[in-house]
């Protein structure tokens, strides 16, 4: 079996394979077809995760099969892994699951019956969002280990922030500033430096990643001051000018329009935050390919 679970199972030249597929995806119109059946299992609410996954299948001849969760028999008492085993007795031979619990995919994957693509677990990594966007990245900027790159908000609760930094730090990437209010950046990073300072940390950055504020992941004592955090963090235009001209401001998506970032900024004439989604696609085309060859 051959799973997809985490950036940190990966070396650069791994990921630039992926990345040369992603690459290669996107341009061609000759794709290689492959039969698999694969399961999409949300255990969590998606748009572009589980579309692009399901695109991603299509365009190389796969069969995504969506299991709708909300009449599935989990709701009368079947456990996720009995779930999981009926799937593969059926003939899936890998699936694509979020699960709000971090670690659920690689408990699946250390069952060794098929295999799984983690596509997001709790609090813990994104690894196929991490891939798109250093693929979005890579395209506009080419030479990216020099580049200064901002992560800027609620960062704590986020595991695409989590993939992240370490996509960035298997890269090589040394310039690499989280940013944002004291209780939502970690005291020790992955790989980085924090600052608490939206201008200072901005100064002179090349692309600014800028993440959703999690209200579903706070816990029942954090508490959300969210004009302090507006007033302080969100991506403006005013704030924007510190950075540099040909900035690139992405966003994994979904947006809180007016709470971490102005629409102005969001569809503004630096945004690739669209060229992130389409990119998911071809990332995930790779990814698909890798696992089933
Ligand atoms: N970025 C991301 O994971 O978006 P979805 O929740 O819509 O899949």
């Amino acid at each position: 079996m051959k799973h997809f679970l985490s950036i940190d199972d990966y070396n650069k030249s791994t990921l630039e394979s992926l990345l040369d597929r992603a690459f290669h995806f996107k341009q061609t119109k000759n794709l290689p077809h492959y039969s698999e059946y694969i399961a999409h299992l949300f255990y969590e609410n998606s748009t572009r995760t589980r579309t692009s996954f399901e695109i991603a299948c299509a365009r190389l001849g796969m069969h995504p099969i969506l299991v709708n969760l909300q009449h599935s028999s989990e709701n009368k008492g079947e456990t996720l892994v009995d779930t999981f085993d009926n799937l593969v007795a059926m003939g899936i031979s890998s699936i694509v699951i979020r699960h709000p619990q971090k670690g659920i995919p690689h408990h699946l994957a250390s069952l060794n019956r098929a295999n799984i693509i983690n596509a997001g677990d709790g609090q813990g990594s994104h690894p196929s969002q991490a891939l798109l966007d250093l693929m979005t990245i890579i395209e506009i900027k080419k030479n990216i280990s020099n580049l200064k790159i901002v992560i800027l908000g609620d960062i704590m609760h986020s595991r695409v922030a989590n993939s992240l930094q370490t996509i960035f730090k298997v890269w090589g990437v040394e310039n690499l500033t989280l940013i944002g209010p004291e209780e939502w950046v970690p005291a020790k990073p992955i790989h980085g430096k924090t600052s608490h300072s939206l201008k200072e940390g901005i100064s002179k950055a090349d692309v600014v990643i800028c993440l959703r504020v999690q209200k579903e992941r706070f816990s029942e004592d954090e508490v959300l001051d969210l004009s302090t955090y507006q007033k302080n963090y969100r991506l403006t235009n005013e704030v924007l000018a510190f950075s540099h001209p040909e900035v690139m401001v992405m966003h994994p998506g979904p947006m809180n329009r007016g709470i971490e970032i102005t629409s102005e900024v969001a569809d503004g004439k630096n945004s690739y935050i669209l060229a992130q989604v389409k990119n998911g696609v071809f990332a995930r085309m790779a990814i698909l390919e890798m696992l089933t060859n």
